[in-house]
């Protein structure tokens, strides 16, 4: 299944460093090549002698340790298809987030070019600190991969989040990847994202909490996959595929009406505004001695419904965010709606939906299909839903 894919392990000095033994014999049964980097703690937990013969190669913990005409961190990030650092500890998850080189395992990562996976394990306050919290954040938002770890009882005798992931979840990740597809080649996807802006004065206005991140995931996933993305966007975002920043509906409506006709799918993840200010003020509207202020608002375009009244043969896929009775209300919105798909998001929970980094969706079909993807982080969620439109 992997003949000729390298997977390379960075080990970590976490105590479920033992459990990478049976991954590193997952990857070896499906062919792969597995190289094995440690950092010096990781040998408390597992010898080199255990992890050289698994992996039936020479395991490098030693930066400067060979000899050779590249250095060693550059060799292994060239030869490897992936790399997948299990168990990472709060400490290499810490100097990955900044940069930071001291061994070796930190050398390859950062001079590693294609896809990480990171599978944190710690003891459960380790794992809510904020810092770790944090440098986790920064890993995510540069687009590595995170596998959660589970609940449940912990080496350190404590019961709470920090236990390693299952070995399944991690060699179906790295195989998911490495065995992706190009599906998307020769598609051109127009994407939103984020929350509309409607002014009321040149310092107020009406939005929602969407953060984006949902629609970014979405279009770096499908440019990944070989479609030709724009995204449409109200928050700023750096990639490199072409990004429309806009912040009305009215704005977003143009923008993305203007990329309609030759695109092949449409997927309206940003939260447009149903609503705007009738009467937009120049000046700073002044506070009076009333204790009631009223604004008039008037319907913005219904963006979603017009592609799909106007579609020729562009797929048109719906998001909608639901507060209550999500199913009920997303069966009647996707007819409503009109379009091919709509991908219902529980926006009650805090763990998945606005600003988090997971969700947790259902996809809704028009023929009256119901396939829910269970929580995840976005980008997994994205590949989902490209999976299931584009199969
Ligand atoms: O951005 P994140 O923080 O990552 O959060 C993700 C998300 C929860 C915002 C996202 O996944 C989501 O649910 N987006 C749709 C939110 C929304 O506007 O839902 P709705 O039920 O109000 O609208 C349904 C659909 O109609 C959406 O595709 C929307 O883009 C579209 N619409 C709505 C109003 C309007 N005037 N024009 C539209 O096109």
């Amino acid at each position: 299944m992997l003949s000729g894919k390298t997977v390379l392990i960075g080990i970590t000095g976490g105590i479920a460093a033992y459990k990478i033994c049976e991954l590193i014999r997952m990857f070896k049964r499906a062919n792969a090549n597995v190289r094995v980097v440690c950092t010096p703690n990781a040998l408390h937990f597992v010898t080199k002698l255990t992890l050289q013969n698994l992996s039936q190669n020479e395991v490098g913990v030693e930066e400067f340790e060979i000899p050779d005409f590249k250095p060693e961190h550059i060799s292994y990030a060239d030869e490897a298809d992936i790399m997948i650092i299990a168990p990472a500890t709060a400490n290499t998850i810490s100097k990955m987030a900044n940069g930071i080189c001291d061994n070796l395992l930190t050398s390859i990562f950062c001079a590693f070019s294609k896809p990480v996976i990171i599978a944190p394990a710690m003891n459960c306050n380790m794992w809510n600190n904020r810092i770790v919290q944090g440098n986790l954040q920064k890993l995510l938002n540069a687009g590595y991969t995170i596998l959660e770890p589970e609940t449940g009882f912990l080496a350190c005798g404590y019961e709470g989040r920090g236990r390693l992931c299952s070995l399944d979840t991690i060699f179906d990740a790295a195989k998911d990847i490495l065995t992706e597809k190009k599906t998307l080649a020769g598609k051109k996807v127009v994407i939103t994202a984020g929350g509309t802006i409607e002014e009321i004065d040149p310092v107020r206005y009406i939005s929602n909490y969407s953060s984006g991140k949902m629609g970014i995931a979405l279009a770096d996933t499908a440019y990944r996959l070989g479609a030709d993305v724009v995204l449409i966007t109200t928050v700023p975002a750096e990639k490199p595929y072409p990004v429309k920043k806009v912040k009305s509906a009215q704005e977003m409506q143009k923008a993305v009406e203007d990329e309609f006709s030759n695109s092949d799918c449409v997927i309206m993840a940003a939260a447009v505004a149903d609503y705007r200010v009738k009467q937009h003020a120049v000046q700073k509207i002044k506070k009076t001695d009333e204790n009631e202020y009223s604004l008039t608002l008037i319907k913005n375009p219904d963006i979603l419904k017009h592609l799909c009244e106007t579609k020729t043969h562009q797929t048109v896929v719906g998001f909608c965010a639901e507060s209550e009775n999500l199913i009920e209300n997303a069966k009647e919105k996707i007819i409503k709606k009109g379009c091919d798909y709509l991908i219902a998001n529980d926006i009650s929970r805090k763990d998945i939906g606005f600003s988090s980094d997971y969700n947790e969706v259902t996809i809704l079909t028009r023929d009256g299909g119901v396939k829910k993807l269970e929580r995840a982080d976005k980008y997994t969620i994205a590949r989902r839903i490209f999976e299931e439109i584009y199969g």
